[in-house]
């Protein structure tokens, strides 16, 4: 059964796909960076009274989020990286805007969504051999054995990235998708991902109801937002040591009343290498 929140994250996931082709973005010389718009057509992310939605806000949150991860993307395939695990994938080009010899890209995202790119990517004339679509739930699937069936070598680095992912797990589904990267990753791999922030002093599960109440009348896809130092603490716990701990490197995303105060919501972009 399709549920209200899923019909959200539907939404959200195509205003990413639609905002980010509106980017002038980098591709390698192997790269091919033309499909990117085909490979999105006809998505029309449909928002709750049955209208396409409005992209500019996606644009700008995208702004400064892609390049962000772009730049990670081109760092690691110069320092001799061969395998980029994109979690979270949704219909981001990565694997295709970057291609380059000898690299793997595995794209994870649910099974629907998966097939759907699948089926897109064949329709598209491009070299698409090298890139691997994973399907999986986070929330029940265990990333560990997934990517082992899926011909990801857990012995060479990888460059994990989880863009605008890890804000539709539950907390426990986060603290299991960190352990089972973990387990794939082998000295030299980098982790990196988008984190929703909230101030620090208020309670996490508060933040995340009154999130859920005020913007998606109590049956939204967003369910992990918590303090600068929480995620720290995770990466930590999780023997990945982050890059930028002392200065954030955020986009601010929302601001809404919590408890009768004014909360700003960030994404922060957390880069995180093996300890
Ligand atoms: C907001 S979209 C971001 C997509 C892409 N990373 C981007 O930046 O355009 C979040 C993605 O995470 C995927 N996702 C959410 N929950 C998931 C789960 N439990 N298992 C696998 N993928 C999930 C969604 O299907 C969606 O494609």
């Amino acid at each position: 059964m399709t549920t209200q929140a899923d019909k959200t994250l539907t939404m959200i996931r195509e205003v990413c796909a639609l905002g980010r082709v509106e980017l002038d973005r980098p591709h390698t010389p192997d790269g091919d960076p033309v499909p990117g718009r085909a490979l999105v057509k006809g998505l029309r992310a449909i928002d709750q009274d049955g209208e396409p939605s409005d992209i500019s806000l996606s644009v700008g949150l995208l702004a400064p989020r892609a390049p962000y991860f772009d730049r990670l993307v081109i760092e690691a395939l110069a320092a001799g990286t061969r395998q980029i695990v994109n979690l979270g994938a949704g219909y981001d080009d990565r694997a295709l805007r970057f291609r380059h010899s000898g690299v793997r890209f595995f794209d994870l995202d649910l099974p629907h969504t998966t097939a759907d790119k699948a089926r897109r990517l064949e329709a598209l004339d491009t070299d698409s051999a090298h890139a691997t679509l994973v399907p999986v739930d986070f929330a029940t699937d265990d990333v560990t054995d997934v990517l082992a069936r899926a011909g990801h070598d857990a012995h060479q680095p990888t460059l994990f990235i989880a863009e605008h992912l890890v804000l539709f797990l539950k907390p426990e589904d986060v603290a299991r998708l960190m352990t089972g990267i973990s387990h794939r990753a082998a000295q030299g791999s980098t982790l990196a991902l988008t984190a929703e922030t909230h101030p620090a002093g208020l309670d996490s599960a508060l933040v995340v109801t009154t999130v859920d109440e005020v913007m998606f009348a109590g049956d939204g896809p967003l369910h992990t937002i918590m303090t600068r130092e929480a995620w720290l603490t995770l990466f930590d716990q999780h023997g990945w040591q982050v890059e930028n701990a002392d200065e954030a490197t955020a986009v601010d995303h929302f601001e809404l009343p919590v408890a009768d105060q004014a909360v700003r919501i960030q994404t922060q972009f957390l880069t995180a290498t093996t300890a």
